[in-house]
């Protein structure tokens, strides 16, 4: 392993969202957000979306780990773990309940004070994402969310809310979460979640995806226009879901297929970055005949609002093959066109654990948009065993960081690829968005919850906790402590 220093800058930290941590989903004047419709689910399968709160379903996000109340105690053990930033995201639905509220909701402002001027307290920088799966509720049932382009100017009057009443406590945003998502478009989840959109019968989900994806790109290009008016320091960032796509082989439809996959999945980000429609876009659209409503004024929009360095959350890549009929565009559809690939082993929920693929990713993006890069999310989900002396013991989380953070490093020292930080998912554990478990932890610090919601909350630091903390110390130097059962620093702990 290398043992070359990152820059003395770099931003080591960890992630979370709003709606994954906060719990309080009613309080203070909070509104219903799409998450707070979303039930449990189990491993493999996909969580319900109620029309509104059924009495009969369970919905984690509404209490989820309490973040809300217990933030204070949260972030001081990520101040003893030498965080210098955590990423989190502002609940729209806090700041306006229903979305087209005319005033702000100031209790939901005054909460995200007091987190930040907690944060700052221990020189922690935060990282907001502006909407992470987390749209008032209420702009789902009166505008069908993002299809509808009046939602563009809710989006940007919250966030230039938040820019103004945050200008000198939060440097580095991010508009939309993981906004290529939905191009997997026929899973209902993803849809909803960034969008709130259900599908009707009759329409096509890939018009759709389009065309919502659209009115998003405009508003993050709005808001960017907006939020470098209130404070030109502000770095404002784009943030895109990053699975490479591989070709299962050689074969040139398969390597064609897996270009127009890349094209597809990172057309929200070449937008962003570049400010215009990437050209085979513009001839799918116009050959598919989507009529999308795009006026002259958005693409002068696109072309001024562009993002000052790109965020991505990494977890997996990914593998397509060309169909024997294929069409002459290659359409990619996610939900069919991906192929196992045979060369990385998957996770317990499928997801294929593939280090090599974020330095991959890392100089595929570099190359693309020579742009700062952000790692805003990387991580495993696994089953954590809570010790009888309340320890857990995830080397398996251990291992997946090391083998992804040494990726990063050959990345950035070896092929010169610019990173501003690095914020794995997540820095506690959280409320799975795909599942809406608990059981399937990602967090350096344990809460003590089950996936019914029962559970004392109480926080146990996690033996990735301490080895974090020595990474952060030796600033990545040293990715090989080992921190364990046998270990002192554990024990005594
Ligand atoms: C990303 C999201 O998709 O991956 C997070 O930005 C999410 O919100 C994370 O929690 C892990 O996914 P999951 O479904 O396992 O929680």
């Amino acid at each position: 392993m290398t043992t070359k220093q990152l820059p003395n800058d770099f931003l080591w930290g960890g992630a979370v969202a709003a709606h994954q941590v906060e719990g309080a989903y009613n309080v203070d004047g909070k509104g219903l957000s799409v998450a707070d419709v979303m039930t449990s689910a189990g491993t493999h399968d996909e969580r319900k979306i109620t029309k509104g709160i059924d009495p009969n379903y369970f919905y984690p996000n509404h209490n989820a780990v309490d973040f809300y109340h217990q933030y204070p105690e949260d972030i001081k053990l990520l101040a003893e773990m030498g965080f210098k930033c955590f990423r989190t995201s502002i609940a729209w639905s806090r700041i306006f309940p229903n979305g087209d509220d005319q005033e702000p909701n100031e209790a939901g402002l005054k909460f995200y004070d007091k987190l930040f001027d907690e944060c700052l307290k221990y020189n922690i920088e935060p990282v907001v994402t502006l909407s992470h799966f987390e749209m008032p509720y209420h702009l789902v049932t009166e505008y069908g969310g993002f299809r509808n382009r009046k939602v563009i100017d809710f989006f940007t009057k919250f966030a230039e809310t938040v820019f103004k009443r945050y200008r000198d406590k939060v440097k580095y945003w991010l508009t939309f979460n993981e906004i290529n998502n939905q191009i997997n478009y026929d899973r209902a989840f993803t849809l909803f979640t960034n969008s709130g959109i259900k599908i009707k019968p009759g329409e096509n989900p890939e018009k759709v995806m389009y065309q919502a994806g659209h009115y998003e790109v405009v508003a993050s290009a709005i808001a960017v226009q907006i939020g470098h008016k209130i404070n030109p320091d502000f770095e404002i960032g784009a943030m895109v879901a990053m699975s490479p796509v591989y070709p299962a082989t050689d074969k040139p439809e398969d390597i064609l297929k897996a270009q127009r996959a890349m094209q597809a999945r990172y057309w929200f980000s070449d937008v962003q970055v570049e400010g215009k429609y990437p050209s085979w876009l513009v001839n799918y659209q116009d050959a598919k005949g989507f009529d999308l409503d795009i006026t002259e004024k958005d693409l002068q929009e696109l072309a001024a609002g562009t993002v000052d360095y790109l965020g991505f959350s990494y977890y997996m890549s990914f593998a397509t093959a060309a169909s024997p009929n294929e069409d002459e565009y290659y359409s990619y559809n996610e939900t069919n066109d991906l192929v196992t690939n045979s060369y990385v082993p998957q996770s317990d929920w499928g997801w294929q654990v593939d280090p090599k693929g974020l330095r991959y990713a890392l100089n595929w993006l570099n190359d693309r948009y020579h742009l700062p890069l952000f790692i805003v999310e990387n991580g495993i989900g696994a089953i954590d065993q809570l010790t009888n002396d309340h320890k857990i013991h995830d080397q398996y989380r251990i291992k997946y960081l090391q083998d992804h953070i040494e990726q990063m490093k050959l990345a950035m020292l070896n092929d010169g690829v610019k990173v501003m930080g690095y914020t794995p998912w997540s820095a506690i554990d959280i409320v799975s968005a795909s599942t809406g478990q608990l059981s399937k932890r990602y967090g350096f610090i344990y809460v003590d919850e089950n996936d019914d919601g029962s559970g004392s909350l109480a926080r146990y630091k996690k033996d990735s906790f301490y080895w974090y903390q020595h990474v952060i110390e030796t600033n990545g130097a040293d990715l090989s402590k080992t921190v364990g059962e046998n270990d002192e620093a554990s024990q005594s702990n």
